[in-house]
């Protein structure tokens, strides 16, 4: 498939909507991304037609159904180019998948004292599943630096590896500020020491190729509802040789190889890591979506977004008075390696004020400090107004964003 604006439209009729009898313009990709009509139909036909539950029937239907869910964790595995679908664990979404590993790994291999390193940028799901780690356990965050541009402070990072670490867990692609971090550096410090590193690929994957065996991290966790599947349904990537050490998360059906009332024995990963029925529903619903990006190529992707990332940098920056975060100002905007999320703030119009009066333009976009609040303290701040792109935004749709914001400006 090339890259068909028109066709790919299409496919999400949601975008031909309007709001306030205005064509709706959505720009909130970071938060959730819209779903294609294949994705929607994959889910109800499995609903309609081979509805049954997984890995449990000897019947037609669960055979079927079980065929179709670990049909996508091959999907899933191709799409991470991870090595054996062993290594795939279907969780809740990215959120679940990092309190999966702090909860676990924290279990395995940390103790009183022991660090976790993440960064200034994370999102508040790559901080708070450590934060309770730290209060049960006693071990130690530590966070990357970063400049006033958001890029981390290697050197810093460099500095703080001791034998005292144990993981490292960053995320990809700042969801504030678009920033992509070094991650391959990340790992090739980390790993020089023998330290394993996790990555939060809920920003990334949606936008640009990652291939595990390539990148070489240890866990990746990533959302369904973020690359155009639906919601509660995600990734936990491990290399095998991890989740063989780690406890299992939860307990119940699914995860067992026997049970009595002395004591369990566990299945290997990853349904080790999956007690209870999976939303086999949705596993289906992200394999579609997985595969519907892959048929537009994430290459393809990546250079539509990155054409309407510079395109609006440099439109938005021709504002008077606009500041874009992790932008730097003197940056040569054709040569800009960054992901399709801007953070902007325009004078002193307050984030929740713009995002509002957008609106009642028709532009949807997210304001507020996008559960990122450390980063915002760090910017001197209490929040910011975010556009972020996918797939099927235009330019059109930024010189809209541009007229509405300067319409905004306007009325201050
Ligand atoms: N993590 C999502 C965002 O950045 C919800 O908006």
């Amino acid at each position: 498939m090339s890259y068909d604006i028109t066709k790919i439209r299409e496919d999400f009729p949601i975008l031909s909507r309007s709001v306030y009898n205005k064509p709706l313009v959505y720009l909130d990709n970071a938060a959730t991304t819209q779903k294609p009509l294949c994705v929607l139909d994959a889910m109800r036909e499995e609903y309609l037609n081979v509805n049954a539950n997984v890995h449990r029937g000897v019947h037609w239907l669960s055979q079927q159904a079980t065929e179709l869910h670990e049909g996508a964790r091959e999907t899933v595995r191709r799409f991470l180019n991870a090595r054996s679908t062993t290594e795939i664990v279907f969780t809740r979404g990215t959120t679940e998948g990092i309190n999966l590993l702090a909860s676990c790994f924290s279990d395995a291999f940390m103790r009183e004292g022991d660090e976790v390193i993440v960064s200034t940028v994370e999102h508040h799901s790559n901080i708070v599943p450590w934060q309770l780690q730290a209060a049960r356990k006693g071990i130690v965050l530590r966070v990357i630096p970063m400049d006033d541009n958001g890029l981390l402070d290697m050197e810093a990072f460099a500095r703080m590896l001791s034998p005292k670490t144990k993981l490292v867990s960053v995320s990809h692609v700042s969801n504030v500020l678009g920033t992509i971090n070094p991650v391959e550096e990340i790992i090739r410090l980390a790993h020089a020491q023998g330290i394993p590193v996790a990555i939060d690929g809920a920003q990334s994957t949606p936008h640009f190729a990652v291939d595990m065996q390539a990148l070489d991290c240890d866990f990746f966790v990533f959302s369904g509802h973020k690359i155009y599947g639906p919601t509660g349904i995600g990734v936990l990537y491990g290399k095998e040789e991890w989740l063989d050490r780690l406890p299992p998360y939860q307990g119940g059906g699914e995860m067992i190889e026997h049970v009595s009332f002395e004591q369990s024995t566990f299945e290997r990963p990853p349904l080790k890591f999956e007690a209870g029925t999976p939303d086999y529903i949705a596993t289906t619903g992200l394999a579609k979506a997985l595969d519907y990006v892959s048929a537009i190529g994430m290459d393809a992707i990546r250079a539509h977004e990155e054409d309407l990332t510079r395109y609006a940098v440099s439109q938005l920056s021709a504002i008077d008075g606009m500041k874009i975060y992790g932008v730097p100002a003197d940056a040569d905007v054709q040569t800009l390696h960054h992901d399709a999320v801007i953070s902007f703030q325009l004078r002193d119009i307050h984030h929740m004020d713009m995002g509002t009066l957008l609106d009642r333009l028709g532009i949807a976009i997210r304001t507020g400090h996008h559960c990122a609040q450390p980063l915002m303290d760090r910017l001197g701040i209490l929040g910011t107004s975010r556009a972020s792109f996918a797939l099927y935004n235009t330019r059109e749709e930024v010189d809209g964003l541009v007229s509405a914001i300067n319409r905004v400006a306007a009325m201050f």
